[in-house]
């Protein structure tokens, strides 16, 4: 494993991004999102493999097939963030980083849509800013993934 390899992973109705709620979602659609989350990564030698579902089954075998030879996650659950426990059982026992995203605030929208059962086993979450999202936690995994390993003893915070 040379390359740091990032999985770019959506859920269900993100297909749909661009003719989906466009007030709500932008006029964005997740080929463009890709296409520039791939860009980016191509730009800082990094390599992204995309996944997109509207089946939870799917997402998690796509997952469990990818992690052994991924270093971070980008995921966009959609409404599974919700409601989604396989999905959330499957997040738990992966060992790399996981950034989630979503493009709309899920803070400021409907209440149900307030609780995200998969961000407590994320490193970071990206709500609200639309398609720059993804591009923030590439960024964020990328710096991520090429951090010195913490040391035990107390002198990196002295450091710092
Ligand atoms: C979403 C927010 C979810 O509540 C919704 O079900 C989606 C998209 C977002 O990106 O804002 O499908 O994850």
């Amino acid at each position: 494993m040379s390359r740091t390899r990032i999985l770019l992973v959506n859920g269900p109705n993100l297909n749909w991004l661009g003719r989906r709620e466009p007030a709500v979602y932008g006029r964005e659609t997740l080929a463009e999102i890709e296409a520039n989350v791939l860009a980016a990564a191509e730009a800082a030698g990094a390599e992204v493999a995309c996944f997109q579902s509207n089946h939870e089954g799917a997402i998690i075998d796509f997952l469990q097939a990818e992690v052994p030879s991924a270093h971070g996650v980008i995921l966009n659950g959609g409404a599974l963030t919700h409601y989604g426990l396989s999905l959330r059982d499957a997040l738990a026992s992966l060992e790399i980083p996981i950034i989630e995203v979503h493009l709309s605030n899920i803070h400021a929208r409907e209440e149900w849509r307030r609780h995200s059962l998969t961000a407590e086993l994320a490193t970071g979450v990206i709500a609200g800013l639309r398609g720059h999202g993804y591009l923030l936690a590439l960024q964020a995994l990328l710096a991520l993934t090429h951090e010195p390993a913490q040391r035990t003893d107390g002198a990196d915070a002295i450091a710092r």
